[in-house]
Protein backbone atom coordinates (compact mmCIF):
# COMPACT_ATOMS: atom_id res chain seq x y z
CA UNK A 1 0.00 0.00 0.00
CA UNK A 2 1.29 3.34 -0.91
CA UNK A 3 2.66 5.27 2.29
CA UNK A 4 0.15 8.28 1.67
CA UNK A 5 -2.96 6.06 2.38
CA UNK A 6 -1.46 4.11 5.16
CA UNK A 7 -0.94 7.36 6.21
CA UNK A 8 -4.41 8.57 6.13
CA UNK A 9 -5.68 5.40 7.43
CA UNK A 10 -3.52 5.81 10.60
CA UNK A 11 -4.84 9.21 11.10
CA UNK A 12 -8.01 7.69 10.60
CA UNK A 13 -7.61 5.52 13.30
CA UNK A 14 -6.05 7.77 15.81
CA UNK A 15 -8.16 10.19 15.58
CA UNK A 16 -11.34 7.79 16.26
CA UNK A 17 -9.27 6.53 19.43
CA UNK A 18 -8.33 10.15 20.89
CA UNK A 19 -12.12 11.08 20.67
CA UNK A 20 -13.33 8.07 22.08
CA UNK A 21 -10.60 8.11 24.84
CA UNK A 22 -12.57 8.45 28.55
CA UNK A 23 -9.50 9.07 30.36
CA UNK A 24 -5.68 10.80 30.29
CA UNK A 25 -4.24 7.44 30.69
CA UNK A 26 -6.10 6.18 27.88
CA UNK A 27 -5.11 9.63 25.33
CA UNK A 28 -1.58 8.80 26.39
CA UNK A 29 -1.72 5.01 25.51
CA UNK A 30 -2.82 6.36 22.29
CA UNK A 31 -0.57 9.09 21.84
CA UNK A 32 2.93 6.76 22.33
CA UNK A 33 0.38 4.19 19.85
CA UNK A 34 0.84 6.92 17.02
CA UNK A 35 3.47 9.40 17.82
CA UNK A 36 5.95 7.17 20.13
CA UNK A 37 9.13 5.93 19.33
CA UNK A 38 7.85 2.81 17.51
CA UNK A 39 4.44 4.78 17.02
CA UNK A 40 2.68 3.94 13.72
CA UNK A 41 3.58 7.66 12.41
CA UNK A 42 7.01 7.71 13.34
CA UNK A 43 7.34 4.22 11.57
CA UNK A 44 5.57 5.82 8.61
CA UNK A 45 7.95 8.59 8.50
CA UNK A 46 11.31 6.01 8.83
CA UNK A 47 9.74 4.32 5.23
CA UNK A 48 10.48 7.66 3.71
CA UNK A 49 13.54 7.24 3.04
CA UNK A 50 12.67 4.15 0.59
CA UNK A 51 10.17 6.49 -1.57
CA UNK A 52 11.29 6.96 -4.83
CA UNK A 53 12.73 10.72 -4.31
CA UNK A 54 11.01 12.71 -7.04
CA UNK A 55 7.73 12.05 -4.33
CA UNK A 56 9.74 11.97 -1.30
CA UNK A 57 9.34 15.56 -0.48
CA UNK A 58 5.77 15.52 -1.38
CA UNK A 59 5.04 12.32 1.11
CA UNK A 60 6.98 13.72 3.47
CA UNK A 61 5.28 16.62 3.87
CA UNK A 62 1.80 14.98 4.25
CA UNK A 63 3.08 12.89 6.80
CA UNK A 64 4.54 15.36 8.64
CA UNK A 65 0.94 17.35 8.13
CA UNK A 66 -0.65 14.59 9.95
CA UNK A 67 1.78 14.10 12.47
CA UNK A 68 0.89 17.57 13.74
CA UNK A 69 -2.86 17.11 13.39
CA UNK A 70 -2.47 13.91 15.17
CA UNK A 71 -0.64 16.10 17.72
CA UNK A 72 -2.75 18.84 18.46
CA UNK A 73 -6.00 16.75 18.50
CA UNK A 74 -4.33 14.68 21.40
CA UNK A 75 -3.14 18.36 22.93
CA UNK A 76 -6.90 19.44 22.61
CA UNK A 77 -8.09 16.51 23.75
CA UNK A 78 -6.34 16.43 26.98
CA UNK A 79 -7.59 19.77 27.63
CA UNK A 80 -11.25 18.90 27.35
CA UNK A 81 -10.39 15.75 29.70
CA UNK A 82 -8.72 17.66 31.93
CA UNK A 83 -11.67 20.58 32.04
CA UNK A 84 -14.01 17.34 32.69
CA UNK A 85 -11.83 16.06 35.27
CA UNK A 86 -11.53 19.64 37.31
CA UNK A 87 -15.33 20.31 37.00
CA UNK A 88 -16.22 16.59 38.02
CA UNK A 89 -14.26 17.50 40.68
CA UNK A 90 -15.74 20.92 41.95
CA UNK A 91 -19.31 19.68 42.19
CA UNK A 92 -18.06 16.11 43.95
CA UNK A 93 -15.67 17.83 46.46
CA UNK A 94 -17.66 21.18 46.71
CA UNK A 95 -18.70 22.96 49.91
CA UNK A 96 -22.15 24.24 49.84
CA UNK A 97 -21.37 27.89 50.62
CA UNK A 98 -24.93 28.79 50.37
CA UNK A 99 -26.25 26.70 53.91
CA UNK A 100 -26.71 28.93 56.30
CA UNK A 101 -24.28 28.09 59.22
CA UNK A 102 -25.82 27.00 62.62
CA UNK A 103 -25.14 29.56 64.87
CA UNK A 104 -23.06 29.03 67.94
CA UNK A 105 -24.81 29.73 71.35
CA UNK A 106 -22.47 31.90 73.32
CA UNK A 107 -23.22 31.79 77.00
CA UNK A 108 -23.17 34.76 78.85
CA UNK A 109 -23.62 35.64 83.07
CA UNK A 110 -26.59 35.09 84.83
CA UNK A 111 -28.29 38.65 86.10
CA UNK A 112 -27.52 37.84 89.34
CA UNK A 113 -23.91 37.22 88.85
CA UNK A 114 -23.48 40.42 86.25
CA UNK A 115 -25.16 42.58 88.96
CA UNK A 116 -22.58 41.20 91.63
CA UNK A 117 -19.56 41.69 89.16
CA UNK A 118 -21.43 45.56 88.83
CA UNK A 119 -21.95 45.96 92.69
CA UNK A 120 -18.11 44.57 93.36
CA UNK A 121 -16.40 47.06 90.39
CA UNK A 122 -18.05 49.74 92.05
CA UNK A 123 -16.73 49.30 95.50
CA UNK A 124 -13.26 47.81 93.84
CA UNK A 125 -13.35 51.79 92.36
CA UNK A 126 -13.54 53.06 96.19
CA UNK A 127 -10.62 51.23 97.51
CA UNK A 128 -12.55 47.73 98.77
CA UNK A 129 -10.92 44.66 98.48
CA UNK A 130 -13.19 41.50 97.57
CA UNK A 131 -12.58 38.63 99.78
CA UNK A 132 -14.62 35.12 100.25
CA UNK A 133 -16.32 34.06 103.55
CA UNK A 134 -17.63 30.18 104.11
CA UNK A 135 -20.64 28.95 103.38
CA UNK A 136 -20.62 26.66 106.23
CA UNK A 137 -19.96 28.93 109.43
CA UNK A 138 -19.41 28.32 113.17
CA UNK A 139 -22.49 29.58 114.77
CA UNK A 140 -20.14 31.47 116.73
CA UNK A 141 -19.09 33.78 113.76
CA UNK A 142 -22.48 34.07 112.31
CA UNK A 143 -24.05 34.90 115.55
CA UNK A 144 -22.28 35.33 118.92
CA UNK A 145 -19.44 36.89 117.53
CA UNK A 146 -22.18 39.30 116.08
CA UNK A 147 -23.43 40.32 118.95
CA UNK A 148 -26.79 38.45 118.46
CA UNK A 149 -28.39 37.06 122.15
CA UNK A 150 -28.73 33.69 122.57
CA UNK A 151 -32.66 33.65 122.34
CA UNK A 152 -32.69 35.69 119.36
CA UNK A 153 -35.19 34.13 116.74
CA UNK A 154 -33.06 33.46 113.56
CA UNK A 155 -30.75 31.62 115.92
CA UNK A 156 -33.91 28.83 116.14
CA UNK A 157 -33.59 25.71 114.09
CA UNK A 158 -36.47 26.39 111.98
CA UNK A 159 -35.33 29.68 110.93
CA UNK A 160 -31.54 28.50 109.76
CA UNK A 161 -30.34 25.27 108.40
CA UNK A 162 -27.78 23.50 111.05
CA UNK A 163 -25.16 21.32 109.61
CA UNK A 164 -24.50 20.47 113.29
CA UNK A 165 -24.88 21.55 116.49
CA UNK A 166 -21.72 24.20 116.47
CA UNK A 167 -22.36 24.72 112.65
CA UNK A 168 -24.53 26.62 110.34
CA UNK A 169 -25.32 27.63 106.86
CA UNK A 170 -24.43 31.28 107.16
CA UNK A 171 -27.62 33.20 106.91
CA UNK A 172 -25.62 36.60 106.11
CA UNK A 173 -22.35 37.37 104.95
CA UNK A 174 -21.84 39.32 108.11
CA UNK A 175 -19.61 36.19 109.96
CA UNK A 176 -17.02 37.31 107.12
CA UNK A 177 -16.53 40.38 109.23
CA UNK A 178 -15.02 38.11 112.15
CA UNK A 179 -13.23 36.11 109.90
CA UNK A 180 -10.99 39.06 108.58
CA UNK A 181 -10.85 41.00 111.67
CA UNK A 182 -9.51 38.31 113.62
CA UNK A 183 -7.34 38.04 110.72
CA UNK A 184 -5.54 41.03 110.34
CA UNK A 185 -5.20 44.40 112.55
CA UNK A 186 -6.55 47.73 111.28
CA UNK A 187 -7.31 49.07 108.82
CA UNK A 188 -10.13 47.20 107.23
CA UNK A 189 -11.52 47.96 103.86
CA UNK A 190 -13.50 44.65 102.25
CA UNK A 191 -16.72 43.42 100.44
CA UNK A 192 -17.29 40.08 100.61
CA UNK A 193 -19.82 38.62 98.18
CA UNK A 194 -21.18 35.22 98.73
CA UNK A 195 -23.96 32.59 98.89
CA UNK A 196 -26.61 32.58 101.82
CA UNK A 197 -29.29 30.58 103.42
CA UNK A 198 -32.36 30.75 105.25
CA UNK A 199 -35.22 28.66 106.25
CA UNK A 200 -37.94 30.33 104.39
CA UNK A 201 -40.67 29.76 102.55
CA UNK A 202 -40.27 31.46 98.87
CA UNK A 203 -42.53 33.96 97.61
CA UNK A 204 -41.81 36.66 95.36
CA UNK A 205 -39.47 38.21 97.60
CA UNK A 206 -37.47 35.48 99.52
CA UNK A 207 -35.51 32.64 98.55
CA UNK A 208 -33.43 29.99 100.62
CA UNK A 209 -30.83 30.14 98.66
CA UNK A 210 -29.53 33.90 97.70
CA UNK A 211 -26.82 36.37 97.14
CA UNK A 212 -25.20 38.89 99.24
CA UNK A 213 -22.53 41.68 99.51
CA UNK A 214 -21.42 42.50 102.82
CA UNK A 215 -19.20 45.66 103.04
CA UNK A 216 -16.65 46.90 105.92
CA UNK A 217 -14.34 49.30 106.40
CA UNK A 218 -12.81 49.91 109.92
CA UNK A 219 -9.90 52.28 110.80
CA UNK A 220 -9.15 54.83 113.74
CA UNK A 221 -11.44 57.82 112.70
CA UNK A 222 -14.57 56.66 110.44
CA UNK A 223 -17.68 58.36 110.99
CA UNK A 224 -21.24 57.73 110.29
CA UNK A 225 -20.65 60.25 107.49
CA UNK A 226 -18.13 58.20 105.99
CA UNK A 227 -20.80 55.63 105.86
CA UNK A 228 -23.54 58.11 104.57
CA UNK A 229 -21.08 59.37 101.68
CA UNK A 230 -19.93 56.03 100.75
CA UNK A 231 -23.47 54.41 100.04
CA UNK A 232 -24.59 57.53 98.73
CA UNK A 233 -21.86 57.43 96.02
CA UNK A 234 -22.46 54.13 95.71
CA UNK A 235 -26.40 54.54 95.13
CA UNK A 236 -25.79 57.21 92.44
CA UNK A 237 -23.04 54.73 90.90
CA UNK A 238 -25.43 51.76 90.86
CA UNK A 239 -28.80 53.46 89.95
CA UNK A 240 -27.90 56.63 87.99
CA UNK A 241 -26.38 60.13 89.21
CA UNK A 242 -30.44 61.56 89.65
CA UNK A 243 -30.81 59.06 92.67
CA UNK A 244 -31.90 60.75 96.16
CA UNK A 245 -30.93 58.53 99.13
CA UNK A 246 -31.97 58.44 103.03
CA UNK A 247 -30.94 56.45 105.84
CA UNK A 248 -33.92 55.23 107.90
CA UNK A 249 -32.87 54.14 111.90
CA UNK A 250 -32.95 50.42 111.75
CA UNK A 251 -32.25 47.91 114.23
CA UNK A 252 -29.22 45.09 113.54
CA UNK A 253 -27.67 43.65 116.61
CA UNK A 254 -23.53 43.99 115.04
CA UNK A 255 -24.03 47.72 114.45
CA UNK A 256 -24.99 50.87 116.69
CA UNK A 257 -26.50 53.21 115.34
CA UNK A 258 -28.18 50.75 112.56
CA UNK A 259 -30.05 52.18 109.44
CA UNK A 260 -31.51 51.38 106.32
CA UNK A 261 -30.84 52.76 103.42
CA UNK A 262 -33.33 53.83 101.06
CA UNK A 263 -33.61 55.84 97.43
CA UNK A 264 -35.68 57.66 95.55
CA UNK A 265 -38.68 55.36 93.84
CA UNK A 266 -37.13 54.44 90.90
CA UNK A 267 -39.99 54.14 88.50
CA UNK A 268 -41.93 57.32 89.72
CA UNK A 269 -38.85 59.38 91.31
CA UNK A 270 -40.47 60.09 94.30
CA UNK A 271 -43.98 60.92 93.84
CA UNK A 272 -45.48 57.24 94.67
CA UNK A 273 -46.50 54.72 92.92
CA UNK A 274 -47.17 50.91 93.05
CA UNK A 275 -43.41 49.66 93.03
CA UNK A 276 -42.93 51.98 96.20
CA UNK A 277 -46.43 51.12 97.50
CA UNK A 278 -46.83 55.10 97.43
CA UNK A 279 -44.27 56.23 99.44
CA UNK A 280 -41.45 57.37 96.82
CA UNK A 281 -39.14 55.44 98.68
CA UNK A 282 -37.17 52.03 97.93
CA UNK A 283 -35.38 50.20 100.75
CA UNK A 284 -31.74 49.20 99.14
CA UNK A 285 -29.75 47.61 102.09
CA UNK A 286 -28.79 47.56 105.60
CA UNK A 287 -26.07 49.40 107.59
CA UNK A 288 -24.35 51.09 110.57
CA UNK A 289 -21.45 51.70 112.65
CA UNK A 290 -19.70 48.28 114.01
CA UNK A 291 -20.65 47.68 117.80
CA UNK A 292 -18.11 47.75 120.28
CA UNK A 293 -19.11 44.21 121.34
CA UNK A 294 -18.28 43.33 118.12
CA UNK A 295 -14.67 44.77 118.13
CA UNK A 296 -14.29 43.08 121.12
CA UNK A 297 -14.87 39.60 120.06
CA UNK A 298 -11.99 40.09 117.27
CA UNK A 299 -9.50 41.37 119.55
CA UNK A 300 -9.79 45.19 118.52
CA UNK A 301 -9.95 48.09 120.73
CA UNK A 302 -13.34 49.16 120.86
CA UNK A 303 -12.21 52.18 122.75
CA UNK A 304 -10.41 53.81 119.85
CA UNK A 305 -11.52 51.58 116.33
CA UNK A 306 -14.18 52.86 114.78
CA UNK A 307 -16.06 51.19 111.50
CA UNK A 308 -19.29 50.82 109.42
CA UNK A 309 -20.31 47.78 107.72
CA UNK A 310 -23.27 47.28 105.01
CA UNK A 311 -24.96 44.10 103.56
CA UNK A 312 -27.03 43.66 100.94
CA UNK A 313 -29.63 41.61 98.91
CA UNK A 314 -27.80 41.23 95.39
CA UNK A 315 -31.10 39.55 94.06
CA UNK A 316 -32.45 42.22 95.64
CA UNK A 317 -30.99 45.13 93.66
CA UNK A 318 -30.78 43.39 90.86
CA UNK A 319 -34.72 43.29 90.90
CA UNK A 320 -34.70 46.87 91.43
CA UNK A 321 -32.39 47.57 88.61
CA UNK A 322 -34.04 46.11 86.04
CA UNK A 323 -38.08 45.74 87.55
CA UNK A 324 -37.70 42.14 88.14
CA UNK A 325 -41.19 41.62 90.37
CA UNK A 326 -40.65 38.24 91.54
CA UNK A 327 -37.01 36.70 92.65
CA UNK A 328 -38.07 32.88 91.92
CA UNK A 329 -37.74 34.30 88.28
CA UNK A 330 -34.45 34.85 88.61
CA UNK A 331 -34.12 30.89 88.93
CA UNK A 332 -36.65 29.24 86.95
CA UNK A 333 -34.13 28.74 84.04
CA UNK A 334 -36.28 29.89 81.05
CA UNK A 335 -34.04 31.12 78.40
CA UNK A 336 -37.33 33.18 77.68
CA UNK A 337 -36.81 35.13 80.59
CA UNK A 338 -32.63 35.22 81.32
CA UNK A 339 -32.06 36.27 77.74
CA UNK A 340 -33.25 39.97 78.11
CA UNK A 341 -30.56 40.71 80.29
N1 LIG B 1 -26.59 40.94 107.77
C1 LIG B 1 -27.76 41.74 107.56
C2 LIG B 1 -28.88 40.89 106.97
O1 LIG B 1 -28.61 39.85 106.44
C3 LIG B 1 -27.48 42.87 106.64
C4 LIG B 1 -26.58 43.87 107.27
C5 LIG B 1 -27.12 44.93 107.96
C6 LIG B 1 -25.22 43.76 107.16
C7 LIG B 1 -26.31 45.88 108.55
C8 LIG B 1 -24.38 44.69 107.75
C9 LIG B 1 -24.96 45.76 108.44
O2 LIG B 1 -23.06 44.62 107.68
O3 LIG B 1 -24.14 46.69 109.02
O4 LIG B 1 -30.02 41.26 107.05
Amino acid sequence: MDLRDEAREAKEAAEKEIKSSKTLADLEASRVKYLGRKGALTLLLRKLAKVDPAERREVGGLLNTIKDQITSEVEAREETLKQAAYSTALTEEALDISLPGRKARIGRLHPTLAVMDQLVDIFVGMGFTPVEGLEVETEYNNFDALNFPPWHPSRDEHDSFYVDSGHVLRTHTSPAQIRVMKSQPPPVRVIVPGRCHRRDTPDASHLVSFYQIEGLFVDYEVSMADLKGTLAAFAREFFGPETLVRFRPHFFPFTEPSAELDISCLVCGGKGCRLCKNSGWLEVLGCGMVHPNVFDHVGYDSYSVTGFAFGMGVERLAMLRYGISDIRLLYENDMRFLNQF
